[in-house]
């Protein structure tokens, strides 16, 4: 089966090219970074049998700043790759969208970015509607681990705690995150990619159990062995939402898969993968 991944230069791609190495999955790698724009691709060519579309920009709070660029990427971007999945005959597309479109748990999203991941789920639905292009959306829950995004909290955190520097906090440090191991996410992308099931669905992908902002430097401190981290409380930022926390029972219908790493023992697989950096 010929697999093309884009975005599969970021976080979680690098993670899944890894992870189908010695596999029988043929792998075709398309990312920015070779020079490869998923809103230009031409798949006449590669004629991948299912597409991992992970290419787009991420960042909740950074879209404040550029709304236009995520709608162009991220919007845009897979509108392309849906229509030339219809037109080469792809067999399904398994993309990532966010838990930022639960918006504060009304599924209202709070953030630019969050609104553009909404509006790839609404491209997916019209096309499995009108041309029967099949999809599983999958909303990603803060994800954390190998190759982690440095702009992120665990990864921020670790290193200003590595440093000796302070770790600034937005807000009181009482909002919570849904941390999810990228190792979870990669091993629920392989069942999305062979579900038989699959159709036109959503599944939130997320630990399943929320922590706080504190809760994360307490547990990171401990993994590190750091004593009484430095924190400065700056400004709490208007895209963030106070919480999240997945329902993964989509999922695990649609896969039978439950993601397993529990929060204290991602954080130490995490923190020793940095310490061999
Ligand atoms: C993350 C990713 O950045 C998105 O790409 C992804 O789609 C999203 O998860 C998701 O779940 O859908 P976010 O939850 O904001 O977004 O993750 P972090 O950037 O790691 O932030 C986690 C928490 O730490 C937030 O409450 C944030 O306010 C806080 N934080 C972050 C700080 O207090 N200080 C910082 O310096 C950075």
């Amino acid at each position: 089966m010929r697999l093309l991944v884009t975005g599969s230069k970021g976080f979680i791609g690098r993670n899944l090219v890894e992870s189908y190495r010695n596999s029988s999955y043929e792998i075709v790698e398309l990312d920015l970074v070779d020079g490869a724009d998923v809103r230009t691709a031409d798949l006449s060519k590669i004629k991948p049998d299912v597409i991992v579309h992970l290419a787009g920009l991420s960042g909740v709070r950074a879209s404040d700043d550029d709304p236009e660029s995520y709608i162009s990427n991220n919007v845009e971007g897979t509108v392309h790759l849906f229509n030339e999945a219809r037109k080469h005959g792809v067999e399904r597309i398994v993309y990532a969208s966010s838990s930022s479109i639960h918006g504060n748990g009304d599924d209202v999203p709070v953030s630019m970015y969050g609104l553009s991941k909404r509006m790839t789920e609404d491209i997916a639905d019209l096309y499995y509607r009108r041309f029967g292009v099949k999809s599983v959306g999958m909303r990603f829950f803060t994800v954390y681990g190998t190759y982690g995004r440095e702009d992120m909290a665990v990864g921020k955190f670790a290193k200003k705690m590595i440093a000796g520097e302070p770790v600034p906090i937005y807000g009181d440090g009482t909002q919570s995150r849904d941390y999810t191991h990228v190792d979870d996410i990669v091993s629920a992308i392989h069942h999305c990619v062979e579900s038989p099931r699959v159709t036109c669905d959503y599944v939130d992908i997320g630990a399943g159990k929320a922590f706080t902002v504190m809760d994360l430097i307490k547990a990171l401190a401990e993994a590190l062995g750091v004593n009484n981290p430095t924190i400065i409380f700056c400004m709490r930022h208007c895209a963030d939402v106070d919480a999240t926390l997945s329902d993964n029972s989509a999922l695990g219908e649609l896969t039978g898969f439950r993601p397993r790493i529990a929060f204290a023992e991602g954080i130490r697989k995490y923190v020793e993968w940095l310490r061999g950096q």
